[in-house]
């Protein structure tokens, strides 16, 4: 049952976020990861009002990211873990990402997106060279990497019978789908496909992960941009939430019409399922963001995705879990009339 508690946590959350991305922001996980030390010095160190930074110590000491004996902090052994730059598990550029200025502004906005049906934001998700998407390609591999390996994985059996392999990543961002996929058969080729401003930050991820040389980019809108082809795979990862069913089979039958008569279509995606929303909250709060970011986008169900697959000429959906992860892999192939209309 819900307590009073529970409500006053609920109306305070963002207070955490703030301190959390304060912390981070300011390197004050990294200054505290040299020692044990005080406000002033602390204050000192990064050019901060000394009474400010005690009261903002004192304030991650009490949500249990630092450890303090009320003088002088430490970090938490997570904290110097998870938030000191330079560690290898340091995961603080995601708060670029998951607590952005850009989501936060447009779910301030949340009552007038429910009125509407639809964002209120004139820069949104659907914005041309938005700039979050810079942010998200450079900052989101960390948490794409698990999703991008597993994709390999399901596709591995496919990769094995195939000398080579052409591979197209529709709205790529950072680009790991598609360099994952070339990383693990020496001999595919790889179009990422994005905005611009956004394959800048994906050009550097493929000649970081070696495969630059096997990378081309397809610069554009993706309803617009002509596609190239034929491929054997055509990746569309994070993608399909941003719109309607319609527009997200518009999208699909782009994508089949430049897939090959054996080739496959993978989705990545949250996927509302039949379960209560407390049972598998991930697409429900997902699609709230979605609400007030794009003008008709959510989390679709397995059916949506099973329709607007057939519509588009993919067939035998199959469906992947990823560990530890709440979205959902969906492949499809070609479907024999599909391959008759060719
Ligand atoms: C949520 S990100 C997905 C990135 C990557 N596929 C992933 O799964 O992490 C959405 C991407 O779609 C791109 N995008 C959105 N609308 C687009 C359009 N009309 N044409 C090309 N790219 C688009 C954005 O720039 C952004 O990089």
């Amino acid at each position: 049952m819900l307590t009073v508690a529970a409500i006053f946590e609920m109306m305070q959350a963002y207070k955490t976020t703030s301190l959390l991305c304060t912390g981070i922001e300011l390197g004050l996980f990294d200054c505290l990861a040299e020692g044990r030390i005080d406000a002033t010095t602390t204050a000192e160190k990064l050019g901060l009002n000394a009474r400010a930074t005690g009261l903002l110590l004192n304030a991650l000491a009490a949500i249990g990211l630092l450890e303090s004996d009320g003088h002088t902090y430490a970090l938490d052994m997570g904290a110097a873990e998870y938030l000191v730059r330079g560690k290898p598990q340091f995961m603080g550029n995601m708060a670029r990402v998951i607590a952005s200025r850009w989501e936060w502004e447009a779910l301030r906005r949340l009552p007038e997106a429910v009125r509407r049906g639809g964002t209120v934001m004139t820069e949104n998700a659907e914005t041309p060279e938005y700039a979050y998407w810079e942010d998200f390609a450079a900052n989101a591999p960390a948490i794409a990497r698990p999703t991008a390996e597993k994709v390999a994985e399901i596709l591995g059996p496919l990769m094995a019978t195939r000398s080579k392999m052409n591979i197209l990543d529709l709205a790529c961002g950072h680009g790991l789908y598609g360099f994952t996929l070339a990383r693990h058969l020496p001999r595919a080729r790889v179009w990422s496909l994005d905005w611009p401003n956004v394959l800048v930050v994906a050009e550097r991820h493929a000649a970081h992960m070696c495969v630059a040389e096997r990378v081309s980019m397809i610069a554009g809108d993706m309803f617009q941009v002509p596609l190239g082809g034929p491929y054997d795979v055509v990746v569309i990862a994070n993608v399909l939430h941003h719109f309607s069913e319609k527009r997200g089979t518009e999208l699909l039958r782009r994508a089949a019409a430049v897939t090959t008569p054996q080739g496959i279509v993978v989705l990545v995606g949250f996927v509302v399922d039949d379960q209560p929303p407390a049972l598998n909250p991930a697409p429900h709060l997902f699609s709230i963001l979605m609400l007030v970011w794009t003008t008709e986008g959510q989390a679709h169900s397995a059916v949506a995705y099973r329709r607007m697959l057939a519509a588009a000429g993919y067939e035998n959906p199959a469906l992947h879990g990823v560990p530890s992860l709440p979205m959902q892999i969906i492949t499809a192939s070609r479907s024999y009339q599909d391959q008759l209309r060719l």
